[in-house]
């Protein structure tokens, strides 16, 4: 691989197009692997633990997230001047692991689709592909290995440049879903994509259900202003 071939691969998300939504199930299983792996090393600061109750994403209740919080995170509280168990108002803690890059906007902040000729057309067709990218880049590892200035980089077919310093973070069967659902190295990979997805874009939902009723009432509008046209100007044509 290098930068001339990266790969990335098309995948069907269940929020793609005008009308796609979340699928909450591959949301909470995409939560489960930012918090069971991912977290070690990656922070996620710009997203509030709240959140994970909004509807329209993850959905979890609100005892739910108040559990979640309190279970994986401590934060720092100046007023106490100590360690405390995370609430739902707190954020994800911030990156912890050196040189890793915060994931809360990363979904929008790569694109997965350049051409033809890095001209972004194919966009119009593909989407952006942020989390085409997550997922394929989660995929791409070749397996080969070199050591350069005293760091280790990892082949991947999806990183630009085609070598990275991150490991290969999932192989497979890395978490148990309570849901049943396969936990494959390609389904995992897509879960946390799609949980990065909404993390990056957690009112997609109502962004899109405003987008459809405001393309509706233009269109009755477009009628009627047809119809008053045409009432007009009945003496006079
Ligand atoms: C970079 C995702 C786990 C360390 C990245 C990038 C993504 C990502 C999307 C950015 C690539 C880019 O710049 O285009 C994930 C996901 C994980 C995970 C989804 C869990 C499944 C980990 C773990 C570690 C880690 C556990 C530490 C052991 C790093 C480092 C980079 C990185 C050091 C920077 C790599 C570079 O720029 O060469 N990761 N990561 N990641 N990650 Fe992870």
């Amino acid at each position: 691989a290098g930068g001339g071939d990266q790969h990335i691969e098309d995948y069907a998300f269940s929020f793609e197009g005008p009308f796609g939504t979340y699928d909450q199930n591959q949301l909470q299983r995409g939560l489960q692997i930012y918090t069971e792996v991912c977290a070690a090393c990656h922070g996620l600061k710009q997203v509030p633990l709240r959140t994970l109750g909004d509807e329209g994403g993850v959905g979890l209740d609100g005892d739910q997230v108040r559990a979640y919080a309190a279970e994986n995170f401590t934060v720092f509280d100046a007023e106490l001047d100590d360690d405390r168990e995370a609430i739902p108002s707190d954020h994800f803690p911030a990156n912890t692991g050196a040189g890793a890059p915060d994931l809360s906007l990363m979904a929008k902040s790569r694109a997965g689709f350049h051409g033809p000729y890095g001209s972004g057309i194919n966009q119009f067709i593909h989407g952006i592909g942020g989390p085409e990218y997550i997922a394929s880049l989660l995929t791409g590892y070749t397996g080969k290995e070199k050591e350069e200035a005293g760091k280790t980089f990892y082949e991947n077919t999806a990183f630009p440049g085609g070598w990275i310093s991150m490991a290969p973070p999932l192989g497979g069967e890395d978490v148990d879903y309570i849901d049943g659902h396969s936990n494959s190295l390609e389904a995992e990979s897509q879960d946390i994509a799609a949980f990065l997805m909404w993390s990056a874009e957690p009112k997609m939902m109502a962004r899109k259900q405003a987008g459809f009723v405001g393309v509706l009432i233009l269109t009755i509008l477009s009628v009627l202003l047809y119809l008053t046209n045409k009432r007009l100007w009945a003496p006079i044509k």
